[in-house]
Formats: structure tokens, sequence, C-alpha cells
């Protein structure tokens, strides 16, 4: 009895092995024939179906409720959590859910093996947040070190994940991580996000509320950078459509810009946005997986590598793929009005990204 052995990977669509078969077998006429999936060529695309998403800094404000979150969705199956701090308690705590990702604790540097290994999805949320008075600028000192640290170890152990951070200033933590990288040979800009979700849910909250719309129907991009003058909220974009008066839209808008403020000094200093942030960043960590998954059609404004303005980064609409950024949707056309925070924006941005570059090149 003859025997055909067909060594084939994951990533083989059905189509291509049944022809490959279906010519074979007219040659060898086997009686049987076996499959040997080449487990290295697996274990890319089982991932998508098996996701390993790693959280770093899951003991703080955002870390915790971010993970709660992740651990209440069946789309993941292992949850890897690292702090320097908590994440035995954590991880213990979450585990006993009765949900499918199984969850695991890391705790300091010599773990970051063991977390960041086989990851598809690392989000960044550690580091220092602000308190009343303070700019998310005034983190840098602290936080710079921090994600490029943490970014290396990504380079070593997982260095095709997707990079999602959070982690404060948003606007030269990226350009960091983006530096780290391209200094490890492993930078794919398609692959690294400054977390800006909670732009978009903000601006989606507070316009629904103008208009007393339902907000789980409207979409408002936010656009440009993650502080102050650098958010650029674009509600001519807003679908479905809305219009304001100028003032109003003005004030709408420069709520929009401050409203990590807003939860900063109502915390007063007990650290900022955290609750929101966490559904945020679950918002978008889930875009991405599914997109991930071959899922279309999931587009999530985030701050990555752009040539839309002459800023090295910059956020806009982006349509997610299985690589991360499979097209940038551009900032569209924008009124006059948004125009004008956009030049608003530019010098603070680029500032911002210098910062990032000269903090890796000449440290
Ligand atoms: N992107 C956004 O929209 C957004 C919104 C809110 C806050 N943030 C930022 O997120 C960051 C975290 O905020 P938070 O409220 O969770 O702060 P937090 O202080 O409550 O938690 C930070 C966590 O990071 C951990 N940490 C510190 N150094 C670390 C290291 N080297 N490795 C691993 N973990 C480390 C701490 O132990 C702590 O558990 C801040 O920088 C904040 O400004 C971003």
């Amino acid at each position: 009895m003859s025997h055909l052995f067909i060594s084939t990977s994951c990533h083989s669509a059905r189509t291509p092995v049944k022809i490959f078969i279906k010519m074979f077998s007219r040659l060898a006429k086997p009686s049987t024939v076996t499959f040997i999936v080449s487990r290295s060529f697996c274990k890319t695309s089982q991932a998508w179906q098996s996701p390993k998403v790693a959280v770093l800094g899951a003991g703080g404000g955002i870390g915790q409720p971010l993970s709660l979150l992740l651990k209440n969705s069946a789309k993941i199956a292992s949850l890897s959590l690292y702090d320097i701090a908590h994440t035995p308690g954590v991880a213990a705590d979450l585990s006993h859910i009765d949900t499918r990702a199984h969850v695991t604790g890391h705790l300091g540097p010599a773990s970051l093996e063991a977390c960041l290994t086989d990851a598809n999805v690392v989000l960044i949320p550690a580091g220092v947040p602000r308190k009343p008075g303070m700019t998310r600028d005034d983190l840098f000192n602290t936080n710079a070190g921090i994600v490029r640290d943490l970014v290396s170890a990504i380079g070593d152990f997982c260095p095709k994940a997707m990079i999602c951070i959070i982690t404060n200033p948003v606007n030269s933590t990226v350009p960091i991580a983006a530096e780290v990288l391209k200094k490890k040979g492993v930078y794919d800009p398609r692959r690294l996000f400054g977390v800006t979700t909670l732009d978009i849910v903000r601006s989606n909250a507070f316009v629904a509320e103008a208009k007393e719309l339902d907000v789980s129907k409207l979409n408002v991009p936010v656009m440009g950078g993650h502080s102050g003058v650098t958010i650029i909220p674009v509600i001519s974009q807003a679908n479905p459509s809305v219009s304001f008066p100028p003032e109003e839209r003005k004030k709408i808008s420069e709520r929009i810009q401050n409203a990590g403020t807003e939860v900063v000094e109502a915390k007063a200093g007990a650290g900022s946005a955290t609750l929101s942030m966490a559904y945020a960043a679950s918002r978008f960590t889930f875009s991405l997986l599914e997109a991930m998954a071959g899922g279309e059609g999931q587009v999530e404004c985030a701050y990555v590598q752009s040539e839309e303005t002459d800023a090295a980064f910059f956020s806009t609409p982006l349509l997610l793929g299985k690589n991360g950024v499979e097209k940038n949707l551009g900032r569209g056309k924008l009124i006059d009005y948004e125009m004008q925070l956009l030049d608003a924006a530019m010098p603070e941005l680029k500032k911002n990204i210098q910062a990032g570059v000269d903090f890796v090149n000449k440290s």
C-alpha cells in the first residue's frame, strides 16, 4: 500500500493543498494521505486563533482594569501580566474568573522573557501618571526610560508583536519605541501604535451628550497627537454628521483636548484617567485582534509613523489588518477651524517627537 506524506503549513490555503493532492495522487495513486503539519510555520497563524496578549504595567491604575476587560474576552487565549509590583496577586485574582484566557503573572525584569515570549500583542501602561498641575510632558523624565527598557525587551523576546503604547507622553514615547526597535533592526512601523482611543471615546461621549444622539452609533475621529493642543478633534467628520455653531464647536473641541486634565483634577492627586483608559485600550486591542484574525473593516485612530504631515508621527483613522496598519486612511478634508487646530498642533508635536528621538540617540 503506497503512502503519501504531504508536509504543509497552517499558512497554506485549503485550495492549493487540494490541488496539490489531486496532482500528486494522479502520479502516485496513494491509498493513504497523511498531513504533517509543520509546527514552526503553524505558530504564527495558530496565534490568530489563540492569541497571547501581554500587559506591561499590569499592576497599576490602568493595568488592573485593562487586564480584567481582556480576561473577560473570549478572543484571548493567554494573558501575560508584568509589573515591578503587584502582579502575582493580580494574576492570582484574575485567574479565578471562569473565562478562556490563561493568566500568568510576572514580577521584575528577570521575568520579562517568560512574559513576552510568543506574545502577539503587547500593551504598555507602565509608568507614572499626572498629578494636578502637571502636563503629560512633565512625565517624560521618568517614563521615557521605562518605555525604552520595556520596548528593548520586546525587541529581544517578541519582535513581531503589535506594540500598543499607553504610557505618556505618547507623543514622545512612541518615537522612543521606534528608535529602540530601529537600533535592534526589528522596527516595523505597521506594528507600533500610540493608543489615542481615549480621545475618540471622550469625543463620542461629549458630542453624543450635546446632540442627544445614541452614542453607540456615533464616531467622532480625533487626529494629531495625544496631549493638549496636539489633540485635534475632527467633529466635521463625525458619523453621523453633526453641526455646531462655531462657539459651541470651539468649546466642545477644547473640552476634548483638556478632558484628561478634567479627570486629573477631579481625582485630586490620586492619578489620571484609569477606568476610561482601560476601556479605550481594550476597545483598541479587540479591534486589532479582530483584524489580525482576518476580520475586515476594523478602523481605529492611532498615533503611528505617518506621511500625512511633516511630523514623523501623527494619528489618523487606520484600516487595521493581519500585519497591523493595512492602510492609513488619511486626515481627509478639514474645515477652517480644524486647520487652525492642526497649525497650532504641529510645532508642539514635532518638538515632542524630536525629544523622543534625542532621548534614545543621545543617551
Ligand atoms: N494614552 C492615554 O490616553 C493615557 C490615558 C491615561 C493615562 N495614561 C498614562 O498611562 C500611564 C500609567 O497610568 P496609571 O494611572 O496606570 O499609573 P499607575 O501609577 O497607577 O500604574 C503604573 C504601573 O506601572 C508600573 N511600573 C512602573 N515602572 C515600571 C517598569 N519599569 N516596568 C513595569 N511596570 C512599571 C507601576 O508599578 C504601576 O503598577 C501613565 O504614564 C499615564 O500618564 C495614558
